[in-house]
């Protein structure tokens, strides 16, 4: 039994995010380009059936297969913390008949995914996405804004090198065939046991793999983009015309494998080479086939999810930082018990005003509450004692430089307002 002295710690594979920290300037940075093109919020629950991502996701990925927190509720049901969002996405559509309405349906979302994953740098085992997903129609021109939003999200951070790798996977008329002739290729190799294994699995996989000596056999491996159909060659020809129009730039990335089996034809990859082994700072593609692979009608679909911790560690390997939560704009130090009163109810009428404002809280002394204040970053203080109350004024101390002046108290939200416009 543990000690009741034991201190807490988060779990392996999980940490907090502290006050201070850029985590909601980049999660909701990332996808304030979206929300710009009409992407509305949508929220799904954190845990779903089992068998959605099952089914969904596709078994035979390292995702469903090794890597699911899965667990059984009171009522007997297998219950699954969501691995990633867009099969809770399409499931959530077909559930309230979104599709029935204005097509694509834009979403965009933002929460913790969970993977049972061998925790390291800028790998969680509860780590935070923001994506979004446009569900309804196959166009060209919607797979190019997708893939350009994610790529805007990150410019708007600041972010200027993550590289954008883009290929095809092909579609049910032309993947088949493919896979097929890629297997033969794959059995004439020499590859240990495991690997042949993963090949009979999901051949496409193999190509992935990093070590060399595999990868000079893979030197002549046949390429899907060499053997898309004419449907899907066009469709991805078209998509690349529509971000050379955007102006964003990407890598053809013939051999891209992605670890979730629903995608097909357009799809991408978004790395940062500041990251080390965990390169991939977001991903995503086209998912014609997942609707019907929950039990749905077909219902094409296209989106992308990015990694907060990773975009995170990208910006501090370009030095770039964004904006953290804005802070105080003033802070209100009171001596004297009236001065504490007017102090509590001034610090509401600013914050009715729109102003940041705190106050110090506790008996600490002149000395002691404007430390506070300093602390407290923001740029102003308001100094009252009850003396000051009488004559109906207030201290406006510039904490930056120190000049102080005296403020009626009837002006002072107007004047702190002029001051921090
Ligand atoms: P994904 O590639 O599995 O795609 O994950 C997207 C991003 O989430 C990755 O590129 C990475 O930045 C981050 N990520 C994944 N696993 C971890 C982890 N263990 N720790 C930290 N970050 C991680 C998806 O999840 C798809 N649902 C994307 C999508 C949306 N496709 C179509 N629509």
């Amino acid at each position: 039994m543990a000690s009741p002295s034991r201190s807490f710690q988060a779990p392996k594979g999980t940490y907090d995010v502290l006050p201070g920290s850029e985590f909601l300037a980049v999660r909701d940075g990332l996808l304030a380009p979206a929300t710009l093109a009409g992407y509305a919020y949508l929220e799904t629950p954190v845990f779903e059936d089992t068998e959605l991502f099952a089914r969904g996701v596709g078994a035979s990925t390292d995702v469903v297969s090794k890597e699911m927190f899965t667990f059984t509720d009171r009522g007997d049901r297998s219950l699954t913390l969501r691995p990633e969002g867009t099969a809770g996405v399409v499931r959530a559509v077909l559930q309230h008949g979104l599709q029935h309405g204005q097509l694509p349906v834009k979403v965009r979302y933002a929460g913790p995914m969970f993977r049972a994953e061998r925790p390291q740098a800028g790998r969680f085992r509860q780590f935070q996405q923001s994506g979004i997903e446009a569900i309804g129609l196959v166009d060209p021109a919607l797979d190019a804004e997708v893939v350009a939003l994610a790529w805007e999200g990150f410019r708007a951070l600041g972010l200027t090198e993550v590289r954008l790798l883009l290929t095809s996977l092909g579609d049910p008329a032309c993947r088949p065939a493919y896979r097929e002739e890629l297997a033969a290729f794959l059995a004439g190799l020499d590859l240990d046991e495991a690997t042949r294994a993963r090949a009979l699995l999901n051949p496409l996989r193999v190509l992935d793999d990093k070590r060399d000596a595999v990868q000079k056999q893979l030197a002549d491996a046949p390429l899907m983009s060499d053997r898309l159909c004419a449907d899907c060659k066009a469709h991805h020809d078209a998509v690349v015309e529509g971000l050379h129009g955007l102006g964003v730039p990407f890598e053809p990335a013939p051999r891209l494998v992605r670890g979730l089996d629903y995608y097909m034809r357009t799809t991408f990859e978004f790395v940062h080479d500041g990251l080390g082994a965990q390169s991939a700072v977001g991903g995503g593609g086209r998912y014609d086939g997942l609707s019907e692979a929950i039990g749905g009608p077909h219902l094409p679909g296209i989106g992308w999810a990015l990694g907060i911790e990773r975009t995170i560690l990208a910006l501090e390997s370009e030095g770039v930082s964004p904006a953290a939560e804005a802070g105080l704009d003033v802070f209100v130090v009171a001596l004297g018990a009236s001065a504490k009163a007017w102090a509590v109810s001034a610090v509401g009428a600013l914050r009715g005003a729109g102003v940041a404002a705190d106050l110090a809280y506790g008996d600490r002394g002149l000395k002691g509450a404007m430390k506070a204040a300093d602390r407290s970053g923001a740029p102003w203080a308001v100094v009252v004692g009850d003396r000051d109350l009488d004559a109906g004024v207030a201290q406006l101390k510039d904490l930056r430089n120190g000049e102080q002046t005296a403020v009626p108290l009837s002006d002072l939200t107007t004047t702190l307002k002029e001051k921090l416009a």
